[in-house]
């Protein structure tokens, strides 16, 4: 296990079984529209998950990524949201998915998801791998959700901390003191 990581919360195998199912449920959910599949992830947690999902989705699909702003550095959500790069493509007419690493106080998604309401997708639906049910303060709905984990802050499989941890494999519980700096 890597420094300050305490626990293993999602081995790598079960990471690939999250992402299969989310693909077969995707896929059964988007067979029928008369157009490709817009997925649009949110940068930068949702890049490596976003990479497995869209090779388990097996209808045509293009791509964009946003971001935005919402924590800093830190680990607690400020529930102050801004567009930091914006989409290339417009919403107008398509189906959306969009693709987030984890919903937390769901501060970020809940405006992320105004927003992009307001551009006139034909239809949007959200897609996280991960979510912490416990920590909510902003209502959102997941349409499909990866995993249901407790209040606990995790790194790894795109997730970071100051910007770390991005590149290991599984998800693991980060232990915050400060030693970790
Ligand atoms: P929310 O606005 O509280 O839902 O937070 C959303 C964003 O905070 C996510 O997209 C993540 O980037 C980040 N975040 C929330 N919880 C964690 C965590 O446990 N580890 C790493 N990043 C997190
Ligand atoms: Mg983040």
């Amino acid at each position: 296990m890597a420094e300050h990581i305490t626990e293993i919360l999602i081995d790598e195998t079960q990471i690939q079984q999250i992402v299969e199912r989310l693909g077969r449920e995707i896929t059964a959910s988007y067979q029928d529209i008369p157009g490709e599949l817009m997925v649009i992830g949110l940068l930068r947690g949702s890049f490596v998950f976003m990479a497995d999902l869209i090779r388990t989705i097996e209808v045509p699909l293009v791509v964009d990524f946003m971001t935005v702003s919402s924590y800093g550095d830190g680990t607690v959500s400020s529930g102050d949201v801004k567009i930091i790069m914006d989409l290339d493509t417009s919403l107008e007419g398509r189906d959306v998915l969009l693709v987030e690493d984890i919903v937390d106080t769901g501060n970020t998604f809940a405006k992320v998801v105004r927003m992009m309401k307001n551009r006139n997708p034909r239809s949007l639906k959200i897609c996280s791998f991960l979510n912490k049910p416990e920590c909510r303060v902003a209502e959102v709905d997941i349409d499909f959700c990866g995993c249901d984990i407790p209040d606990k802050f995790v790194v790894g499989y795109g997730l970071d901390y100051a910007q770390r941890y991005r590149n290991l494999p599984y998800v693991g519980v980060l232990q915050l003191d400060e030693s970790v700096a």
